[in-house]
């Protein structure tokens, strides 16, 4: 893998980090990574939804006190753009998410380290240096594991933690079955080597892979009512597409939402995220925090999920393809160009700050637009 420490020539736009990693990463890594799973339906529709979307340009209005601050549960975002928890980040850099927290820092970007990190959460918290960063958070099959995670990430100055529900079941992606991709041993989750849980018991006669096997620990209503008062953290829910599920989760007492299908790897078929930010937005009520990922390539597609009721953003294969492509430089370079295309796409439609971006922002596209 080559990664110079130099910003590749050629990137225009945050988007061309996607077409870079093509030449750094082995075909089967990058079709791992780009997959979602089954056929990649969702996958392609969350992309095809923000093109559904134009954006109306506005003349006269005074932007030259623009600003892309934002404040999220008395936290102050310089920008509206998060790093998406992504597994395994050795897949693409050796130094994997120890350079993407550097970049973290550099942009002043909160970071959402996954529980399969490469790297363990302390050290990422350790490189991250002044960068906000929240905790993603798989429930592990014992709760003792759980807890000692969240304990972990509390000690290590994480200030949130984001529980991950919709990915307890993932069919592998076709193309990266195809391409041959199996997990190297470097990929070990750096989190949990220390918990060694007990042998699943045997499934029994007629017993289902599914329902009796892999569901087995799946979380359930329960599981969340005993993580609320276990965590002096807030938790915010990542994986709701359903408006009635946001509802219950706010009720249940939730930090905040993330609107999202994990960018298309978790139900192939399921609609794409930007589709249903407007209903779950509508269900929760205009100060329920609430991000959304899915599709972003952009700083015009976060402007557009703004206007459709995203508080802030987050970014995931786009940061996997930057750190491919040239480590920690790559991903600030990155992040850079995503803020710097938000703001551009906000003087152009009159939005002086994020919450100047409403709806009457976007017109819905026409194939001649
Ligand atoms: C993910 N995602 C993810 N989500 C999560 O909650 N925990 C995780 O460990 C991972 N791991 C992971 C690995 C890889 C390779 C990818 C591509 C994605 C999902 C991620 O947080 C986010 O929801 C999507 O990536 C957003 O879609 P885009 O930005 O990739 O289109």
């Amino acid at each position: 893998m080559n990664t110079p420490a130099r910003i590749p020539p050629g990137i225009y736009n945050a988007i061309d980090y996607e077409r870079l990693a093509a030449q750094h990463l082995p075909a089967d890594r990058l079709a791992y990574i780009a997959g979602g799973c089954g056929w990649d339906q969702t996958v392609a529709a969350n992309r095809a939804a923000f093109g559904q979307w134009a954006v109306l340009p506005r003349l006269l209005r005074d932007v030259r006190a623009g600003h892309t601050r934002r404040a999220l549960n008395g936290q102050d975002l310089p920008h509206p753009f998060f790093l998406a928890p992504v597994a395994h980040q050795r897949l693409a850099h050796p130094d994997a998410e120890l350079a993407t927290a550097r970049a973290a820092e550099a942009t002043a970007t909160c970071l959402v380290a996954s529980t399969l990190s490469s790297a363990p959460l302390e050290a990422i918290a350790q490189a991250a240096g002044s960068a906000p960063r929240w905790f993603q958070l798989y429930l592990q099959p014992e709760r003792a594991h759980t807890l000692d995670l969240l304990a972990r990430a509390q000690a290590a100055g994480y200030t949130a933690i984001v529980l991950t529900l919709d990915a307890s079941i993932q069919l592998a992606s076709r193309s990266a079955l195809a391409a041959g991709f199996a997990l190297p041993p470097e990929c070990t989750a750096g989190n949990l080597a220390a918990y060694a849980p007990s042998a699943p018991a045997p499934l029994a006669e007629g017993d289902s892979r599914i329902f009796q096997g892999a569901m087995r620990h799946a979380p359930i209503w329960d599981d969340l009512h005993w993580l609320l008062p276990a965590t002096r953290l807030p938790v915010w829910v990542k994986g709701v597409l359903h408006p009635d599920d946001a509802r219950a989760l706010q009720a249940a007492g939730v930090a905040g939402l993330i609107v999202s299908n994990h960018g298309g790897r978790s139900l192939d078929g399921a609609p794409a995220a930007l589709r249903q930010l407007p209903a779950v937005r509508a269900a929760v009520g205009a100060d329920c925090p609430l991000l959304l990922d899915g599709g972003i390539r952009s700083g015009q597609d976060a402007f557009k999920a703004l206007a459709l009721g995203a508080d802030a953003v987050l970014v995931g294969r786009l940061q996997m393809y930057a750190l491919a492509a040239a480590g920690a430089l790559g991903v600030a370079h990155m992040l850079t160009l995503l803020i710097e295309e938000l703001q551009a796409c906000m003087a152009q439609a009159g939005c002086a700050s994020p919450a100047d971006i409403t709806p009457e922002a976007l017109l819905p596209s026409c194939p001649t637009d």
